[in-house]
């Protein structure tokens, strides 16, 4: 399964994630300004996969200024814009930071350009099968797994981080069942996890976020694996809003708690997740459901699209560098700095 393609035509198409799992529509661009509102609209989401289609756009970018005598000026006014699609997820600076480096060793040669982004594509889902390869070790057999939202094939360059864990340890023959949290409130789970993992044939059950506790407590989950948008200096880390409840609920049960991640999310400028900028999203999106109101009208929202989970409550970090344990700050510096 994948969500993003480069075209022998020099143009874009994004699987339009909003539409799943009824919808399965492929939107093509061919120049850089509507993939900002694909981003923030999440007709491509998940941090690995806004980093590849960011550098898709600046390659689209390149082509639309190819002629034009401040191009480099141009390109990255290109890149300021991509940027201010999603604040939560390093891996879009990341992508947008080597295009730009990209941009002054090779100057306006569309060509060069478009290679640096099929090559972020790429190596990102190797990185995502090496991750895979790492993970798989942490899992018993006959794993039960919990996982939330959507770090799959779908959110990344292709097999997944936390999916991806999952995928090899279910070609080992070592899952028993994955629980996928729906994912409140753009349900992220139920669409696109139970989708993709369905489709894959691993067995998946699907269940509202608010089950995840008394599942634990009836002994049904060995481990949780969840993906991660930023991780900080100490190990903190930034995923999609209730991660953090399960991190604390698993810890109560003591249950092993891992997050899967790629170099390109580790961000260790930050010393800690308070400083991780937390993306707010439109009320409506809590207050209807499915177009339908479901909340009082003039009743306060408050939408945070992700949380902080503080590094004590990780068990482990499966990266494509291998699994890394505490301390986090020394292991996460040894490997990633
Ligand atoms: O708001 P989203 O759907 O972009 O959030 C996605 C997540 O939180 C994922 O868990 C995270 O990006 C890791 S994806 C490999």
């Amino acid at each position: 399964m994948d969500a993003i393609r480069w075209n022998p035509d020099h143009t874009l198409s994004l699987l339009d994630q909003t539409g799943l799992p009824v919808r399965e529509e492929w939107i093509t661009y061919a120049e850089y300004a509507p993939v900002i509102g694909a981003i923030r609209a999440m007709v491509v989401r998940g941090a690995p996969a806004i980093g590849v289609a960011a550098g898709y756009a600046m390659a689209l970018a390149a082509r639309q200024f190819a002629g034009a005598e401040d191009f480099a000026a141009r390109m990255d006014r290109a890149a300021d814009e991509l940027a201010a699609s999603r604040p939560t997820a390093v891996n879009l600076f990341w992508a947008l930071d080597r295009m730009r480096a990209a941009v002054r060793r090779f100057g306006p040669d569309p060509d060069a350009l478009e290679r640096e982004a099929v090559a972020i594509h790429r190596e990102d889902a190797a990185m995502c099968r090496a991750m895979g390869e790492h993970g798989a070790a942490v899992v018993p057999e006959g794993a039960r797994i919990l996982t939330h939202c959507n770090a799959g094939a779908l959110a990344t360059g292709g097999y997944g981080t936390a999916l991806g864990v999952i995928r090899a340890a279910h070609e080992q023959g070592k899952v028993s069942m994955v629980y996928a949290d729906e994912t409140r409130p753009l349900l992220q789970g139920a669409r696109l996890t139970a989708y993709e993992l369905a489709a894959d044939g691993v067995p998946v059950t699907l269940i509202c976020d608010d089950m995840a506790g008394a599942l634990m407590a009836r002994g049904q989950v060995d481990l949780v694996i969840v993906g991660c948008d930023r991780m900080a200096a100490n190990g903190d880390f930034a995923n999609k809003i209730g991660t953090y409840s399960l991190s604390v609920l698993a810890r109560h049960h003591g249950i092993p708690f891992y997050t899967a991640l790629p170099s390109s999310t580790v961000d260790l400028s930050l010393p800690d997740g308070t400083a991780i900028p937390v993306e707010e999203r439109a009320p409506e999106e809590v207050s209807a459901f499915a177009g339908v109101q479901t909340g009082p009208a003039g009743v306060p929202v408050w939408n945070p699209a992700f949380d902080v989970t503080p590094h004590q409550l990780l068990t482990g970090i499966i990266t494509e560098k291998g699994v890394l344990y505490p301390p986090f700050g020394r292991s996460l510096a040894q490997r990633f700095g």
